[in-house]
């Protein structure tokens, strides 16, 4: 069974009480179920990891290189400015696994610093807007992808 690790960034351990007009009312916790349950119809194994820390992103990235896993990653504010987080997301599919980048909201409807990311362009693919369904939708595509 293939694995997918699912990287949540910086604040999203804030989910449901975060700004819910824009990223809702569900929790990081239910988004954790709710991505394994997706994982379990889909037949892969799902893991899900949320940091506030650059330096554990990069470093789970790195473990998913060496252990042949697919991510979707959120990388949250990350997404606009970390070129060390974009360099260790091009590892992954120069290592031949997926990458999905994933955002609730879709960040070219929002702020102009939002409008740039730093990771689409190292990416599998990327998923925005549609809440927390845009985990459900990449790892649909992961699992299409590796069928
Ligand atoms: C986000 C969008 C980012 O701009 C923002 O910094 C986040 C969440 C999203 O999921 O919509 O923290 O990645």
């Amino acid at each position: 069974m293939s694995t997918v690790l699912v990287i949540n960034g910086p604040n999203l351990g804030r989910l449901g009480s975060r700004e819910p007009e824009k990223y809702g009312s569900t929790t990081h916790d239910e988004v954790v179920a709710q991505a394994m349950q997706w994982g379990s119809d889909l037949g892969l194994e799902v893991v899900v990891r949320q940091s506030d820390d650059e330096a554990d992103l990069v470093h789970w990235l790195h473990e998913c290189v060496d252990q042949g896993w697919h991510v979707v990653i959120n990388p949250a504010a990350f997404t606009h400015y970390s070129y060390a987080l974009r360099d260790a997301c091009a590892l992954v599919p120069s290592a031949g696994q997926q990458l999905v980048e994933v955002h609730l909201t879709n960040p070219a409807a929002r702020e102009e610093f939002r409008h740039t990311s730093v990771i689409s362009g190292v990416a599998t693919g990327t998923i925005a807007g549609f809440g927390p369904d845009s985990y459900r939708l990449a790892l649909e595509a992961i699992a299409a992808r590796i069928d």
